[in-house]
């Protein structure tokens, strides 16, 4: 008899035209980690249970519903992870990463994820993470900073409409004064939640923002807003955030309900949502700061931020919205022109930095008048001329010229392989 065996339901075997996918935005990623100095670690697919159960809460949906655990031979048991946050904290407190100079600690994974959820579209029982932790500050620049590279990350692979929400679910003093008053606010409301949530109003009433059954979200939704209820200090955090948000160009939306599904968050919650999928599988990426996690597992009491990105359903969405994966969808092309003998230098040290980022040059090997410098990279196809004067290497800085529609813009040296990606449609 012939073996017929399917795969369970909610994996996925992933070939073809998709790990082009995954290692187009896994490659996106890690150019992105590399840049903001983050660097690899890789944990283990199973930890002992209790690394998942305690952090993320015994009162969430995940802990409650969807962990894979299990006992092993000796009876131990243990959990296949359902996120990478809880490990990456029990590595870093195990390893004795926390030195007194290197904080934060930045560190970034990429595995798959294991929660036991109804299968649909955009949400599987096995998943593929990419995410970064940033351990040991609790600076709010810190934390636009993780939310800049999340944004970054959908920008360079091609993403236009995305909406990046951001609040503040205070610290747990604050929180506290909020959640009397949510109570009090849904205890004559309790008729119209479902069961698990009128459990959850006396134990974790906030897991109700998260309730996927029925109108309990959009109950919780009309309530008193945790805003109203942030001490000074937590205040004072978010706006300096949002500062920094706007400092750095970053678009977001404040968000009042966004509070997110893990007990061990506080203050700073994000998430970047696209409108084009459904509204329960909408997030292609979320995190939030979490200022006691490091102490709950023994290690020392330090304050850190961290988001993960759902890479299976980001290349869903790509390919609903026909963004291709790769440079070969818009391979940009740049021409490096000076005509001054004294940016010899500074020519090669932008050549080097092009290159080595993946991007097509060229450069002109003898001077000519500007004109027919652009007369030439226009001949050889090229997108855009970068060009080099005496300005500019005083400055540090490089003058782009788009080919297409002739815009020019200044940008420093650090700028300029974001810039190009920009003008490629990649950021
Ligand atoms: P999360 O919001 O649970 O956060 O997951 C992050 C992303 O993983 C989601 O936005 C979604 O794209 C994807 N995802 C989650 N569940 C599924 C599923 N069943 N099927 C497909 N994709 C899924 C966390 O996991 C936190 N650890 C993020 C974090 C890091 N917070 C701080 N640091």
């Amino acid at each position: 008899m012939k073996l017929v065996i399917n795969s369970p339901r909610g994996t996925a075997d992933i070939y073809g035209e998709d790990i082009k996918y995954r290692d187009f935005i896994n490659n996106a990623a890690r150019t992105i980690f590399k840049i903001f100095n983050f660097n690899e670690l890789i944990t283990p697919a199973f930890e002992y249970t209790e690394v998942f159960s305690r952090s993320i809460g015994e009162e969430t949906d995940i802990v409650q519903k969807e962990m894979y655990t299990f006992n092993d031979k000796k009876g131990r048991s243990l959990t296949l992870r359902p996120e990478g946050t809880a490990a990456v904290v029990r590595a870093a407190v195990e390893k004795k990463m926390f030195g007194s100079g290197n904080l934060p600690i930045k560190l970034f994974y990429i595995g798959n994820m294991f929660r036991y959820e109804r299968p649909q579209k955009g949400r599987m029982r096995e998943f593929w993470q990419l995410g970064v932790e940033a351990l040991g500050s609790d600076n709010p620049v810190l934390d636009a900073e993780i939310i800049w590279m999340l944004n970054l990350i959908f920008k360079r692979l091609g993403f236009k409409n995305l909406v990046l929400l951001v609040n503040s679910i205070g610290c747990l003093k604050c929180r506290k004064s909020f959640i009397q008053e949510f109570k009090k606010y849904l205890e004559p409301k309790k008729a119209g939640l479902c069961g698990d949530c009128i459990k959850r109003l006396k134990n974790n009433p906030l897991r109700i923002f998260d309730c996927k059954v029925g109108g309990c979200a959009e109950i919780a939704q009309k309530g008193p807003k945790i805003s109203g209820y942030l001490c000074s200090s937590c205040k004072t955090h978010f706006k300096d955030l949002t500062d920094a948000l706007s400092s750095l160009s970053v678009d977001y939306k404040i968000s009042d309900s966004l509070v997110r599904g893990f007990e061990y968050y506080t203050k700073t919650v994000f998430e970047i949502i696209s409108n084009d999928l459904e509204s329960a599988q909408n997030a292609l990426g979320g995190g939030g700061r979490y200022d006691n996690l490091i102490g709950q597992f023994g290690g020392p009491e330090l304050p850190a931020i961290g988001f993960a990105v759902g890479i299976d359903r980001t290349i869903m969405l790509m390919k609903d919205l026909g963004i291709g994966y790769g440079p070969d969808t818009k391979n940009i092309r740049a021409y490096l022109v000076s005509l001054n003998d004294e940016c010899k230098g500074y020519m090669l040290e932008i050549l080097r930095l092009l290159r080595d980022s993946g991007i097509s040059c060229d450069i002109n090997y003898t001077s000519r008048s500007m004109k027919a410098e652009i007369k030439k990279a226009e001949k050889l196809e090229f997108d855009i001329i970068a060009f080099l004067g005496e300005d500019e290497l005083k400055n540090d800085s490089v003058t782009i010229k788009d080919l297409k529609d002739f815009k020019q813009y200044t940008v420093s040296k650090k700028e300029i392989v974001g810039k190009i990606f920009e003008i490629a449609g990649r950021i």
